[in-house]
């Protein structure tokens, strides 16, 4: 059976660009929908230019309650009955009421080789330790941030004269190669680590 998958957004949404993208042909899966809880988020457009429905619930006249806007979430993808959702650089974070449901359908890209550097500013966090090596995750998600377990990772060489963006655009390509290939394998059933050079 074909899987259905809500992608969630908050910006430009290029890793959900490359996972639209991939879901064709014998892929076992295929997209039911992108949820942004930006609605300028540029991905929405990008979404709805390649066909797919897209869904907007705004984090800010929820405050503080995070129970309230995760009902509206789960409000708003319902109709579309996803298996499986990807979030794809989301950037509000998901408590326990929202991601145990989830459990075991629940992906997260981030841009780091966790489990170093969790939480934001991970290339600048990067530079600033001196590594050689940074990469990206694509973890199960679980209520703990950017945890669970790990189901693949691409690494990237930090070059001595890297910057915060050249190092983030050379992971962002890694990315795009990574999420759809765990994606696929994910939703066949195959749950071994990845590593991509
Ligand atoms: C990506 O680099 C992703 O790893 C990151 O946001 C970016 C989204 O880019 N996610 C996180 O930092 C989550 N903690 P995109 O909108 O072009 O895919």
């Amino acid at each position: 059976m074909t899987k259905r998958v809500a992608i969630f957004i908050s910006g430009g949404g290029s890793n959900m660009v490359k996972l639209l993208e991939s879901m064709t042909a014998d892929h076992p899966a295929r997209p039911c929908v992108v949820l942004s809880n930006n609605p300028r988020a540029a991905g929405l457009e990008r979404a709805e230019a390649r066909g797919v429905p897209t869904e907007v619930v705004r984090h800010q006249p929820f405050g503080k309650d995070r129970d309230a806007f995760e009902h509206a979430i789960t409000g708003a993808i319902s109709e579309h009955a996803p298996d499986i959702i990807c979030l794809a650089g989301f950037m509000r974070k998901l408590t326990a009421g929202f991601v145990d449901p989830w459990r075991g359908r629940m992906l997260n890209i981030h841009p780091s080789l966790l489990p170093k550097y969790k939480g934001l500013h991970t290339h600048r966090r990067v530079l600033d330790a001196g590594d050689a090596l940074h990469g990206c995750t694509v973890h199960e998600v679980t209520p703990a941030l950017d945890d669970g377990p790990i189901l693949g990772q691409a690494q990237v060489l930090v070059l001595p004269d890297d910057t915060e963006d050249s190092l983030a655009a050379r992971v962002l390509v890694q990315e795009h190669r990574l999420y759809p290939t765990v994606l696929e394998r994910f939703v066949r059933g195959d749950r071994r680590q990845v590593l991509l050079t």
